[in-house]
């Protein structure tokens, strides 16, 4: 019997889900936007060694770094079974199936981190937990900085925002995220609402909906560059300050 050619892409979950192109961006952002030692909270570390090691790399000595990861299948039904919504070579099945994994991984690698800064003095917590539970432990204004890349879902996403406004500097902190491959634009918006559970939604548009929506519902003005956003608070109010880098903005 002949065998059936495969021509499909591979199926992948990458380790360090921190996106080359968006990588300059984000070691730009921490830069230039903050001179000494900060309060930093991630939200979705998976293995450590994305997103977590351009903060530890870039934080100034003293800073604390606080990583929240529920490190537990997150994957929504309609996320696994719909091969018509999601790019064709990702696994949500198989990313789910490597949470424990990926937990251990980054507790290693902030031990690597501890091992080998010398001088550059970061106190890094890590936290186990659903960070819509987690986040209510904190006092009000706790954090300078807060990177949220969590579950991407719209009403994932939409309480990590509502949480990070709680919990932002007020008089100068910056909430900045993952995965907002475009502007909000009004189409966008009303696409969105129709596919609050799923992660992506592929098609001319490839974009991750529920970022777009709990974005657009939140701030009026963002910044983003390759789909790295952020957003400024200076006095309680949020603005699309692009600190010189360049960014497209709303
Ligand atoms: C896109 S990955 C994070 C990638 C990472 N920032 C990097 O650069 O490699 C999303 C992470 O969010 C975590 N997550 C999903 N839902 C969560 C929730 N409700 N609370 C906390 N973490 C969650 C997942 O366990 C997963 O590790």
């Amino acid at each position: 019997m002949e065998k059936t050619q495969q021509t499909s892409r591979p199926s992948i979950v990458p380790q360090n889900q921190a996106q080359p192109k968006r990588i300059s961006a984000m070691t730009a952002l921490i830069q230039t936007a903050f001179a000494g030692k900060i309060k930093a909270l991630e939200i979705g570390v998976w293995y450590g060694i994305g997103s977590t090691n351009i903060w530890l790399n870039n934080l100034q000595a003293g800073s604390e770094l606080t990583l929240v990861d529920a490190w537990r299948p997150y994957a929504s039904q309609a996320d696994v079974s719909g091969v018509d919504f999601r790019p064709s070579h990702w696994d949500y099945a198989k990313m789910d199936s490597l949470s424990t994994e990926a937990f251990l991984s980054a507790f290693l690698n902030v031990k690597k981190f501890e091992n080998e800064c010398g001088d550059r003095d970061i106190d890094v917590s890590l936290i186990r937990g659903n960070s819509g539970k987690l986040l209510s432990r904190f006092k009000d204004e706790s954090f300078d900085f807060i990177y949220i890349d969590a579950d991407h879902k719209y009403d994932s996403v939409k309480r990590d925002i509502v949480n990070a406004k709680r919990l932002i500097n007020k008089e100068y902190g910056i909430i900045c995220g993952d995965d907002l491959e475009k502007l909000p634009t009004p189409g966008l918006v009303e696409l969105a609402r129709q596919y609050k559970d799923r992660d992506f939604i592929k098609g001319d548009y490839g974009y991750h909906p529920g970022v777009c929506l709990a974005v657009a519902e939140e701030f009026e003005q963002v910044s983003m560059i390759d789909g790295f956003w952020w957003v400024v608070c200076k006095n309680g109010s949020y603005s699309h300050d692009a600190l010189d880098l360049g960014a497209a903005q709303l």
